[in-house]
């Protein structure tokens, strides 16, 4: 293969890469997910691989602690559904979720916010804040 071939080939390569970026971001998003109902059950299934079960984050790969945010239910909300301000952010947005969802979700975090700091074991704990 010559440079001029590699040049021609150049935008094929580009659409795949598109193609595949599309079928991942739409896989991981597809709320196909009828057995579960409770808010602790749709943060486990969307939020826990990065933020854990008890929403204090994975300190090592930089992911904040969700449950140290200042962010009212509306808020929590809108970051789930349209994303964060940061427009580095490395948290993925879920568009597809239903509002009842993003709401249960909302409500359970703010829910282990307050389990996490009436625990009197956990004064003093350094949380990784955004
Ligand atoms: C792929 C990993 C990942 C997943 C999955 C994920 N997050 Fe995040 N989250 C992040 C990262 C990284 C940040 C910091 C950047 C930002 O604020 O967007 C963050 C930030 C946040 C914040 C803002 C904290 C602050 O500073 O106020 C909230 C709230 C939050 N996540 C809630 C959630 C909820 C709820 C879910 C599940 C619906 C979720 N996250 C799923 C990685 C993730």
């Amino acid at each position: 293969m010559n440079a001029f071939n590699l040049t021609q080939k150049l935008p094929l390569f580009i659409l795949i890469a598109l193609i595949s970026f599309c079928l991942n971001a739409c896989t991981k998003d597809k709320h196909n997910h009828q057995n579960l109902s409770t808010g602790e059950e749709y943060y486990n299934e969307h939020c826990t691989a990065c933020h854990n079960k008890e929403g204090s984050g994975t300190f090592l790969k930089g992911i904040p602690a969700n449950i140290a945010t200042n962010k009212n239910k509306t808020e929590i909300i809108l970051h789930i559904k349209r994303g964060s301000q940061d427009k580095h952010s490395q948290m993925p947005i879920f568009p597809n979720m239903p509002d009842d969802e993003a709401k249960k979700i909302a409500n359970y975090l703010l829910h282990l916010k307050n389990k996490y700091f009436n625990n009197p074991d956990n004064k003093g704990k350094v949380l990784l804040k955004r």
